[in-house]
């Protein structure tokens, strides 16, 4: 392992753990042996959870035409893997709330969304964990945001003057947040797809899994504050096979998608 990456974890008391019950899901779905009825048990046994889980399924994200008021009626409409996302997203919130970067939280889901958006209507094949890859990516940059405040502040400084975020972590750091994450990915034991995409979702051809890598990489580029289409590396989203006429039609849609899970998870 990189020193520096190592450094930098062990210097941080508390590593964040890894929620109980994200673990549990992702073996549940992993098991072809389980039923959706275990994913409900979790959820069942987490009154907040539950009322976050039925908001969610009433939203106009998913837009099911009939009122849902009962878990086991969701999880049928829902499906383990949407289920699956709805745990991930709301037991992760406070590691993603929490540091300096207010806005990470927000930048997860919404990449979550679009990743999940871009996938399901434009046909991206064969990406049925497109929400949680998206939802994962930045996982690195809750370690970062735990170091001191005044780095922090710089690199956003060069970030929002244009520098590339990755260089201007590896100056401050000597590592970046897509070195670190991958670290922490590793310590939890994150199945293989949502390593590599955390490790490589700024460079995706170097990833064995380019595809998932290179969603990530666009929709990324596409919900960053300020859009700046000339920075999207063509190559890097060649493997995607879509046509990106109107990009901010695009990122537009998926802001929009994004503002109704904001919403209904902001308290
Ligand atoms: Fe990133
Ligand atoms: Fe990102």
């Amino acid at each position: 392992m990189n020193e520096t990456v190592e450094k930098l974890i062990k210097n941080i008391k508390d590593i964040p753990a890894m929620p109980n019950v994200v673990i549990k899901a992702l073996n549940i779905v992993k098991d072809p042996a389980s039923s959706i009825k275990e994913l409900g048990d979790i959820i069942a046994c987490d009154q907040a959870l539950s009322i976050k889980t039925l908001n969610l399924v009433n939203s106009a994200y998913y837009g099911f035409s009939q009122q849902i008021s009962s878990i086991p009626r969701a999880l049928s409409l829902l499906g383990m893997n949407k289920t699956k996302n709805i745990i991930i997203a709301v037991a992760m919130k406070p590691m993603f709330s929490s540091g300096t970067n207010k806005n990470l939280w927000k930048h997860s889901i919404t990449t979550a969304v679009g990743c999940e958006f871009i996938s399901e209507h434009l046909g991206i094949r064969d990406c049925e964990e497109a929400f949680v890859i998206g939802f994962i990516h930045d996982i690195g940059k809750t370690i970062l945001n735990m170091q001191d405040k005044e780095i922090v502040e710089k690199i956003k400084e060069y970030v929002d003057s244009g520098s590339d975020i990755i260089e201007a972590e590896d100056v401050f750091f000597n590592t970046n947040h897509t070195e670190v994450g991958a670290e922490l990915a590793r310590k939890w034991q994150l199945p293989l797809l949502l390593t590599n995409v955390i490790k490589y979702h700024h460079n995706p051809i170097m990833s064995s899994m380019p595809v998932e890598c290179s969603l990530v990489y666009l929709v990324d580029k596409l919900v960053q504050d300020n859009l700046h289409t000339e920075t999207i590396n063509k190559e890097f989203i060649e493997n995607l096979n879509i046509k990106l006429d109107k990009p901010e039609v695009l990122r537009e849609g998926i802001l929009n998608k994004a503002k109704i899970i904001l919403d209904e998870l902001s308290n």
